[in-house]
């Protein structure tokens, strides 16, 4: 989860950096508070002829000056300790910048991290472009805040600090009077800030669906040149784009404007301590040098009295990126199982009791299934488009959960198995598979090893062996982004050789030979036949000549179980989805 507290908790982890990184602050601002202490005491001392302090304290440690040696010397001091001063600070923002990069690499890291756990139904819940947009520019935002902003807070506070008691002792009535003075301003700011901060949401938003609907028409670019719709779309990309325009104008310029107004004010606070001054020099004590060190500090208060102001926008920016990013966190994960049964030993039978889902509370899909289905069977589901049958065969594949009833794996409830068991050993072969752009090898074996001659027989049995050798550069051919360069039934057996490498226990065909011509189709499963032997097969096809062969058909009508038997009583029936069948 990213929160504000617990990101500033996980700063505090880091104490080497953080010491080190505190210590330079320390050094760097002890050198730079100090100077411009130099120059009005040397006007005291040189010019007004006051009581010397900086002088004598040369003349007995180091050697007595001239006038213009005095000067040179603390002239070339001033320089030295500015540079050093430069450098430590430096040195700060190093240390910091480890511990916020590193911070927001976990945030980044923990983020993908339970992404990789996330149910696919949670998952369909944001579309890839508005999770990737809050993988880049919200944790880039929450980057920024940790990284420029926690270390200038640090260094920022520690010079108020110091300049803050050197006023005290320099002349306590003014420096209280600026001390109370700076946090009224530092307090009105506080509440621009949080407008501008739903500002920062909002143009992350934009940019979050801009993203998304490029990254949607990308993937469907030649959909959408297939039905002529270009304009179309990518007019709606520019909508989109138009929109982030207007939302990243409105944020710069009000957030440029909060930040402006806040400068403001604490600019006219500082010529109203400078007019104050003048009066503590003509009513009080206050020699003119003093005077003109205060002139000096306020100077110095001014980067880091901005810098918590601009902290304060930082802020409230990261907070409502962070409950951007926070929308990845609550997709819900995978059901945990400690300790799993695995059914998956022996040949798999399978049974459905009062199996119920829906991909929407609303909308049930699925309702009530219950059948059984034998072990080493081979059968087959069949149904008019969008009766469920897919949806049940994700569900026999662990892809998603029953909302009520359950699948028995073997005797065992799919909740005792892990969903990663499920899909392992039952292999469910899409219509439309997915292929990676990347070679024919990779995408047969997706990165696990596999000899040759596994390799050979299973293009054999998914009979790609022609195909493949004539590839260019046989395996070593990429295919192409989602394997543009097969035709779709070569896709579909490419699917089918991972499957024959992975030897699973069950195997779901969802139409995925519904692109085969009926010679190549019939080639395919008299070689696949042996293979499958020793294996539960679920077909859900919709040619007869495919559905002959099954030892039992359930016909699935509207996610309920309309009938079911072998294919000589099915086919014989003169009602029902076969007589239709054509
Ligand atoms: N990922 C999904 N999210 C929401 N609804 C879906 C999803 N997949 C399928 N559906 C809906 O579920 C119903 C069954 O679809 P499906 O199982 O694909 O049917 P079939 O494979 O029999 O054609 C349809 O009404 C479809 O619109
Ligand atoms: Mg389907």
């Amino acid at each position: 989860m990213c929160k504000i507290n617990k990101l500033f908790k996980e700063i505090l982890n880091y104490k080497k950096e953080l010491l080190l990184g505190n210590f330079f602050a320390i050094v760097s601002t002890v050198l730079t508070v100090t100077i411009p202490l130099f120059i009005p005491m040397l006007i005291d001392e040189l010019l007004l002829h006051k009581e010397p302090k900086l002088t004598a304290f040369v003349s007995q440690y180091i050697t007595p000056m001239s006038l213009t040696g005095y000067v040179l010397f603390f002239l070339v001091l001033t320089i030295i300790m500015r540079f050093a001063g430069v450098i430590f600070a430096n040195l700060q923002v190093g240390m910091l910048l480890r511990v916020s990069k590193d911070i927001s690499y976990k945030l980044r890291q923990s983020a993908i991290e339970h992404l990789k756990k996330v149910s696919l139904k949670e998952y369909e819940r944001f579309s890839p472009g508005a999770i990737t947009s809050k993988l880049v520019t919200d944790i880039n935002t929450v980057d920024e805040f940790i990284g420029t902003t926690v270390g200038k807070l640090i260094i920022s506070v520690l010079i108020l600090l110091f300049t803050s008691i050197i006023l005290l002792i320099i002349n306590w009535k003014l420096a209280l009077f600026i001390i109370v003075t700076n946090p009224i301003v530092v307090f009105f700011t506080s509440k621009l800030a949080r407008k501008v901060g739903k500002l920062k949401r909002e143009e992350n938003r934009s940019v979050e669906q801009f993203q998304e609907s490029l990254s949607d028409s990308l993937e469907l670019f030649n959909q959408i040149k297939a039905v002529n719709k270009e304009d179309y779309f990518f007019s709606k990309i520019v909508q989109k784009a138009k929109n982030l325009k207007q939302k990243s104008v409105q944020f710069s310029y009000r957030s440029d404007r909060a930040i402006r107004v806040s400068f403001f004010t604490f600019l006219s606070g500082y010529e109203l301590f400078r007019s104050v001054s003048i009066l503590a020099v003509a009513y009080s004590d206050l020699s003119i040098g003093l005077m003109l060190a205060i002139f000096g500090y306020l100077w110095i208060m001014m980067t880091p009295t901005n810098d918590i102001i601009n902290f304060q926008y930082a802020l409230s920016n990261a907070k409502n990126s962070c409950k951007r990013i926070n929308d990845i966190f609550e997709l819900k994960q995978e059901r945990q199982v400690k300790q799993e049964k695995n059914p998956f030993e022996g040949n798999l039978g399978i049974e459905f009791k009062n199996l119920s889902f829906g991909y929407s509370a609303s909308k049930e899909v699925l309702h009530n299934l219950s059948f059984k289905i034998e072990p080493l069977s081979k059968v087959a589901i069949v149904g008019p488009s969008g009766s469920g049958k897919s949806t049940l065969a994700n569900l026999i594949a662990g892809f998603y959960e029953a909302d009520s009833g359950d699948i028995l794996y073997n005797g065992i409830s799919f909740k005792e198995i892990k969903p990663q068991t499920i899909r392992k050993n039952i292999y469910l072969i899409l219509q439309h598979p997915k292929l990676f752009n990347d070679t024919m090898r990779f995408n047969l074996t997706l990165g696990r090893k596999f000899s040759d001659e596994e390799i050979q027989k299973a293009l054999k049995i998914a009979q790609l062996e022609d195909v493949v050798s004539n590839l260019e550069n046989g395996l070593d051919t990429t295919v192409g982004k989602d394997g543009v360069k097969l035709s779709g039934g070569q896709r579909q057996r490419v699917a089918i050789a991972r499957m024959v490498l992975e030897n699973p226990k069950a195997v779901i065909f969802d139409e995925s030979t519904s692109a085969l011509d009926i010679h190549t189709e019939a080639n395919l499963f008299r070689d696949l036949s042996e293979f499958l032997q020793d294996k539960t097969v679920i077909t859900i096809a919709h040619r007869l000549s495919t559905i002959e062969q099954a030892e039992m058909i359930f016909v699935l009508e509207e996610g309920r179980l309309a009938d079911s038997g072998t294919p000589k009583e099915l086919l014989g029936k003169e009602s029902g989805y076969f007589a239709e069948m054509i």
